[in-house]
């Protein structure tokens, strides 16, 4: 098939067909990374601008070594050490970048739409690294990548999202990922969490996390956004742990092949216990080395337009 796209904005615009072909490249990256040289030279000459404005380890991290892996020419730019800082805006910014002729923009930014609408305004590839509290669609690849990797097929599995729904990027855009492929997901936190037209998405809404964790076959375990949270939502952290919180005790009702999943990063305590993020359920890192497959995937299929 032929990836006809520009930019790789959200999951929601990608077909089925897009997220597998993008899925079965991703797979033939993950034998590079295993090489002792981890390079090949097939970005060679092109230059990919990473432009953050919000904090990252993840995801600007696997997406430099991605683009690195690939010879592609990297700048990292963040909000904190640019001329943001003095009032510069972000399209400003971006027109002043693009003039020095990137091939790719990967953003990330606080307001849900930013990455769009900068993609309107530019010739080379955008890729979202992230807005606001509306897709992730890197992330949303490399769990479906990760999934695959232990289980045979997205059709017909029970996927349990946990937390902080409301705020997540990431639990968006594995709603409309994982049931594009057929999974069935169940989203379940407290009713502040859980915005009310999520079931419009495909999800199933639940409060009651011991009544769901038999069923599931993944849970993907989300983080307590405090840093989105204007007002209190929660009664305190300890009464969230203790009703919503995934331990080794909640998993003892759990079937014995579950994945235990978290896009990171992790407060350990609070929304996963530490024997249960560190145990052998979880696929925590393996979701981390499949970001780099699935990065240099979507850097190949954008960067040789
Ligand atoms: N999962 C994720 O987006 O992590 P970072 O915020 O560290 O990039």
């Amino acid at each position: 098939m032929q990836f006809k796209r520009k930019d790789l904005l959200g999951i929601r615009e990608l077909d089925v067909s897009e997220i597998e072909y993008i899925l079965d490249l991703a797979r033939s990256f993950k034998e590079i990374n295993e090489r002792s040289i981890k390079k090949v030279p097939t970005l060679r000459g092109k230059t990919v601008i990473h432009l953050f404005f919000e904090p990252s380890t993840r995801t600007r991290t696997s997406f430099d070594i991605a683009a690195k892996r690939l010879s592609a020419d990297t700048y990292s730019i963040t909000a904190s050490t640019s001329s943001v800082v003095k009032g510069e805006t972000a399209l400003d910014t971006l027109k002043n970048l693009e003039a020095m002729k990137p091939d790719v923009f990967v953003i990330r930014h606080s307001a849900s739409g930013a990455p769009w609408q900068l993609a309107a305004r530019t010739t080379a590839s955008v890729i979202n690294a992230g807005d606001g509290m509306h897709e992730h669609p890197s992330q949303a690849l490399l769990d479906m990548l990760t999934i695959l990797d232990n289980k045979k097929s997205l059709r017909d599995l029970n996927v349990l999202i946990v937390g902080d729904i409301f705020h997540s990027r990431v639990a968006r855009s594995n709603i409309w990922g994982l049931t594009k492929m057929g999974a069935r997901v169940v989203v379940c936190g407290p009713a502040t969490l859980i915005p009310p037209n999520i079931d419009s998405m495909g999800a199933q809404i639940s409060n009651r996390l011991d009544q769901c964790i038999p069923q599931a076959d993944v849970i993907m375990v989300l983080r307590l956004q405090k840093e989105r949270q204007q007002q209190m939502l929660l009664p305190s952290l300890r009464e969230y742990s203790t009703w919503y919180g995934i331990n080794a005790k909640r998993l003892e009702q759990a079937k014995p092949d579950v994945l235990i999943m978290h896009p990171g990063p992790i407060n350990r305590g609070v929304e996963i216990s530490p024997e249960v993020a560190d145990g052998p359920r979880s696929v925590i890192l393996d979701q981390v080395t499949n970001g780099v497959a699935v990065r240099m995937a979507l850097l190949f299929l954008l960067g040789q337009r």
